[in-house]
C-alpha cells in the first residue's frame, strides 16, 4: 500500500508556477485553474495501472463521507483525491475530470488535504493486509447502521463502578443479545437519525 503526494504546482506552466486566478464575473477569492489539474491527473494516470480510478475531488459541496462510501473506496486498487486549499475549483474539473465528489461533514475546512487524510485513514484500515485492521471489519461502529455497543475490561469493580454481570456470565448468547440491546438503545439515543434508517428485526 503506497501514498504518494503529488503537487499540482509542479504542473503550471509559468515561471511563478501559477494555478490560481481570479473568478469570471468577478467576486471574492481565487479559483484554481483547470490546465494544472488535468496535467497533473493525467500524469498520474500514467504512473500507476489507471483503470476505472475513482478520482474524486475534496470539497464541502460534496456527498457525505460515510462508511459505506469507505468500504466502496476500499474495493479499488488505487484512488486519486484531488484537494483544493483555500479556494474554489473550476467547474470544469468538476464537469470533465472528476468521478465524484467527497465532503467529510457539515462544516468548512481550509482545504481538502485534511479531509483526503481523513479519507485515506478510513479507507486504509478496511485494507485487510493493514496491521490493526478489524478481522471482519463486519463488527465496526456503523456497518449495520447502528452505533458500537459499550466495552469494559478489567478491573471488574472500579471505584464503585462495576462491569454489567452479564459481561462475566460467560453465556455468550446473553451477551450478544445485551450488547445488541445496548447498540440499538444507544443509536436511537444519540442519533435518530441513523436508527431510523437501521435494518432492525421486527422484535427489535
Ligand atoms: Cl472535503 N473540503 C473542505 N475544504 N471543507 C470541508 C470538506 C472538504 N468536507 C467538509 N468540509
Amino acid at each position: 500500500m503506497d501514498i504518494v503526494v503529488h503537487n499540482i504546482r509542479d504542473y503550471a506552466h509559468d515561471k511563478h508556477r501559477t494555478v490560481d486566478d481570479y473568478p469570471f464575473g468577478g467576486g471574492p477569492g481565487m479559483v484554481l485553474k483547470p490546465e494544472p489539474i488535468f496535467e497533473a491527473v493525467e500524469a498520474v494516470k500514467k504512473q500507476t495501472n489507471y483503470d476505472g480510478t475513482p478520482i474524486i475531488l475534496l470539497t464541502p459541496q460534496g456527498k457525505l463521507f460515510t462508511h459505506q462510501v469507505a468500504q466502496g473506496l476500499a474495493l479499488h486498487q488505487n484512488i486519486m483525491l484531488i484537494c483544493g486549499h483555500y479556494e474554489g475549483v473550476d467547474e470544469r474539473v468538476r464537469e470533465h475530470l472528476v468521478t465524484e465528489e467527497i465532503s467529510i461533514g457539515d462544516y468548512v475546512l481550509s482545504g481538502g488535504e485534511l479531509a483526503a487524510m481523513v479519507v485515506v485513514d478510513a479507507v486504509v484500515r478496511l485494507l485487510p493486509q493493514v496491521l490493526g485492521s478489524p478481522e471482519s471489519p463486519v463488527t465496526d461502529s456503523h456497518s449495520d447502521g447502528l452505533l458500537e455497543y459499550p466495552q469494559y475490561t478489567k478491573p471488574r469493580v472500579y471505584q464503585d463502578w462495576s462491569v454489567p454481570p452479564v459481561l462475566l456470565s460467560g453465556n455468550h448468547g446473553e451477551i450478544a443479545q445485551w450488547r445488541r440491546r445496548q447498540a440499538i438503545l444507544r443509536t436511537r439515543e444519540r442519533r435518530p437519525d441513523l436508527a431510523e434508517r437501521a435494518k432492525l428485526s421486527v422484535e427489535e
